[in-house]
């Protein structure tokens, strides 16, 4: 059977027409916020300032989707799972995507006044810093396409290095902008320096062993706890050690910290990569 031409536009797709279980997962990963955001407010409203909560949501999923594709390059390594590849450019669309929207609905909350939303852009320094953001996800979206990639050589990869820089533009946009609760924004920034933290060992070729992933999960919690301590005592006035000693409180005295997430997390893909490890050594034999 002769393959069709326009398989390539469709996501859940390999290159060769096949239909692609995990691009399809992924598709239906990405689409279901927006999707779930948009049935939501239209069938029951999202409270008294829809365009405010649709803001933070679709800012929110952004974030996350970048940090993912950016997860994907250490995760196909330590989890033995080359195939996550296929998704990088998807949940990296995704994000772009959800900023594009993020930005449409502001410029509606603005009720359409293109003057006041560059004036706002420009006086107000999250904004500006956000729309940093914008721009360059929106180029490292546009240059995605597998012929640009071929147009741009060896440029194409010192390009796509931007994603870094825009995560750090992304974690400091959203602590900014965050008045009174920034236990996400320290996660995103906790989870962000996992990231970087992975990648400054790799380039030193230094082996990213279960020992070393384990002594990243215990130091970068340590981390996240400070930084949220010293947020809240430069931002807030809060006794440092209070906030910081909160971290030991049991959970139930308000739900876990994002120290506590970070600790959770870096745990898990400790086990995980310990355990693909093992099993790949065992069928290794
Ligand atoms: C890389 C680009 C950007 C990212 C990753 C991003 C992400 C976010 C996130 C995560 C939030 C907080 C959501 C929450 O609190 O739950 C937020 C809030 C917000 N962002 Fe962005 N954003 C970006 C660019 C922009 C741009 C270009 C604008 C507009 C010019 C903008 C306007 C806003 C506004 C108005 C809020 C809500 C602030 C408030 O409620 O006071 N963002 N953004």
């Amino acid at each position: 059977m002769a393959k069709s031409p326009y398989k390539r536009f469709f996501p859940w797709y390999d290159r060769a027409g096949r239909f692609f279980p995990l691009k399809a997962a992924c598709f239906l990963f990405v689409l279901f916020p927006g999707v779930g955001t948009a049935i939501t407010w239209a069938v029951e409203g999202l409270g008294p300032r829809p365009v405010t909560i649709a803001i933070h949501t679709v800012g929110d999923w952004g974030v996350r989707f970048l940090l993912l594709s950016l997860a994907v390059t250490p995760f196909r390594r330590l989890f033995f799972w080359p195939k996550l590849i296929f998704v990088r450019r998807m949940l990296g669309v995704a994000a772009a995507a959800y900023i594009v929207i993020h930005f449409c609905l502001y410029v509606v909350d603005q009720k359409f006044d293109l003057g006041k939303v560059a004036s706002e852009i420009v006086l107000r320094i999250y904004l500006t810093i956000g729309f940093v953001g914008l721009v360059g996800l929106l180029a490292l979206a546009i240059t995605s396409t597998d012929g640009m990639m071929k147009r741009l050589g060896k440029n194409w990869r010192r390009l796509h290095t931007l994603a870094y820089p825009i995560g750090v533009i992304a974690v400091i946009h959203f602590m900014l902008q965050s008045k009174s609760n920034v236990s996400e924004p320290v996660l995103m920034g906790g989870f962000f320096l996992w990231l970087m933290t992975w990648r400054a060992l790799d380039r030193a070729r230094v082996e990213v062993t279960p020992a070393v992933l384990l002594a990243m999960a215990i130091g970068l919690t340590a981390v996240t706890a400070l930084g949220e301590a010293s947020w809240y005592a430069l931002a807030s006035n809060f006794r440092f050690e209070r906030v910081f000693l909160a971290n030991f409180n049991p959970p139930a005295m308000g739900g876990l910290r994002p120290a506590g997430w970070m600790l959770l997390t870096g745990l898990f893909v400790t086990a995980f990569a310990a355990s693909r490890a093992e099993s790949f050594r065992l069928r290794g034999r």
